[in-house]
């Protein structure tokens, strides 16, 4: 893991696509700061400057000295990148009269090794707001649309290019190419990959850890477990996981999780505090309540377990690189913290230890591919930490747990068996406060309403509705209405994200 790409981050959404689709062509990459280039540039390849919110010529606008980059180093400015370079090297750019944006098609293509293989009017993705309207003398023109002139160019005499169109997204078809073409002018040897990470790192945690002892909150996830079987794989028995059930869980889901762990081998204690989150959680209703008790209630019985242990010297957590970027984030949104332990005693002074930190969930995926594990353990859905309780809305008691499993078993059960599961994001049922009419055989119902949700998305930020095929929707609908006692009707969601967000609580 000697060779890295850098990504100078200067603020656009999509500067961590940059680096997902670096890491794709299985070069190693890390984003950071605009203004934090390091001083120690051993295995640096190259450097892209990302997109930013700002104009240029904004005063507000981020601006980095590249006087330690250019010329020593490739570099490729993608958009608000492109048109830095232009601005503080004697060109202009102004604001465009229309907003140039979406799709478009290089109409004009010079022959260049950023552009090797690529063909005159290949679709591109434009975004933004200010335009090049005059190149530097040196800044060679290699690419450009019907309305947009300087949509590439190569700064003569130097590895340095610039394009204003967006070859990270999707919309861009030769994107990947043309950034797999920049990693070529890098002379990249492209050795990234969830086998040599692993090789990697289970050397460093040995190095780290050596003989010492390390806790692990196990929460059924995909992270937490790739992190405890790369912990274990680099110390072994040293390596102790605590399993928590709140009682909130999916039907059998600690049951099933246990077994697999053990099955990996782990050194797992599952415990049992269902009793615990019932009573405390017992009349609440409003959410935010909720999630508090539950996170507190799950540190009190980690902190507990975790003090029975002797000699503990880390703790080890499944953050993954989204969290890292969010919490270097120049635009200063604060860090999503989805961890659930959070407040650990100050007298165990544990130090942690983040093995996924460098890697998006996707590589996290892989790499427990690599490492052997289950498909269904690696491929499962996001489970929100305080699990059935912001599925239920209003409070909680045992017989709405127990309904709102019966119905989420059938739906996931249905959605594995007609191979719709690994198109779904995220998929789970809803209680609703409220009940309903019905009738069955001669009778009268007057019952509870679980609604459907499952959606697609790629990190959970935005997310769509998924388009379920109604014959789907027609037999869960069925099923869960004569097998769930306690439910005479079913609705789907059909909203996105934002303006609603995947959980209704
Ligand atoms: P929303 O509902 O905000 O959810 O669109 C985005 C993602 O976060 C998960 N989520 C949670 N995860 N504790 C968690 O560990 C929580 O309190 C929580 N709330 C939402 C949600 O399931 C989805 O994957």
């Amino acid at each position: 893991m000697n060779e890295k790409i850098i990504i100078l981050d200067f603020g656009s959404q999509t500067t961590q696509l940059i680096g997902r689709r670096v890491r794709e062509l299985n070069m190693y990459c890390e984003i950071i700061p605009y203004n934090k280039f390091p001083a120690d540039t051993t295995g640096i390849k190259g450097v892209i400057l990302s997109g930013s919110p700002y104009s240029v010529y904004n005063p507000n606008a981020f601006k980095a000295d590249l006087s330690a980059i250019r010329k020593k180093f490739p570099v490729l400015g993608i958009c608000y990148g492109a048109q830095f370079m232009v601005h503080t090297s004697g060109g202009k750019v102004e604001s465009a009269n229309s907003r140039e944006y979406g799709r478009a098609n290089l109409t004009h293509i010079e022959n260049d090794a950023l552009f090797e293989g690529i063909e005159k009017g290949t679709q591109i993705w434009m975004s933004h707001g200010d335009t090049i309207t005059s190149l530097p003398d040196d800044f060679n023109l290699i690419a450009s649309t019907s309305s947009v002139a300087a949509a590439a160019y190569h700064v003569a005499g130097e590895d340095t290019w610039g394009v204003q169109f967006h070859p990270e997204v999707f919309h861009t078809t030769d994107g990947t190419k043309i950034l797999d073409n920049f990693l070529k002018i890098c002379g990249c040897a492209k050795d990234w990959s969830p086998a040599s990470f692993i090789d990697t790192t289970v050397a460093e945690l040995k190095q780290k850890l050596g003989n010492d002892k390390v806790i692990l909150a196990l929460s059924g996830g995909v992270d937490s477990s790739v992190v405890a079987v790369l912990l274990h794989k680099a110390i072994g028995k040293n390596l102790t996981c605590i399993f928590v059930d709140h009682g909130l869980l999916r039907k059998n889901e600690f049951e099933n999780v246990m077994r697999d762990y053990e099955h990996l081998g782990l050194n797992v204690l599952g415990i049992d505090a269902k009793d615990k989150f019932f009573d405390e959680l017992a009349g609440v209703a409003d959410p935010e309540t909720k999630r508090k008790i539950i996170g507190k209630g799950f540190i009190d019985v980690f902190n507990a377990e975790a003090k029975k242990l002797k000699d503990i010297k880390w703790l080890a957590q499944g953050t993954i690189y989204p969290d890292v970027i969010e919490s270097l984030s120049i635009t200063g949104t604060t860090i999503k913290s989805h961890h659930n332990v959070g407040g650990l005693p100050k007298d165990m002074k544990l130090q942690l230890v983040e093995p996924l930190r460098l890697l998006f969930k996707d590589e996290v995926r892989r790499v427990g591919q690599e490492l052997g594990m289950m498909p269904h353990l690696i491929k499962r859905h996001p489970f929100p930490g305080p699990g059935l309780a912001i599925r239920i809305l209003g409070d909680i008691t045992p017989e709405k747990v127990r309904i709102l499993q019966e119905a989420d078993d059938i739906y996931i059960s249905y959605l594995h068996e007609s191979g719709l599961y690994d198109n779904v994001w995220q998929a789970g049922t809803i209680l609703l406060p409220i009940r309903s009419v019905g009738v069955m055989g001669d009778e009268r119902t007057y019952e509870n309403t679980v609604a459907l949700r499952a959606v697609t998305s790629s990190d959970a930020m935005t997310a769509d509705w998924a388009h379920l095929p109604y014959e789907f929707l027609a037999k869960v609908s069925n099923d869960i209405i004569n097998k769930v006692k306690g439910v005479n009707r079913v609705v789907y969601d059909i909203s996105s994200k934002p303006p609603a967000t995947i959980e209704w609580e």
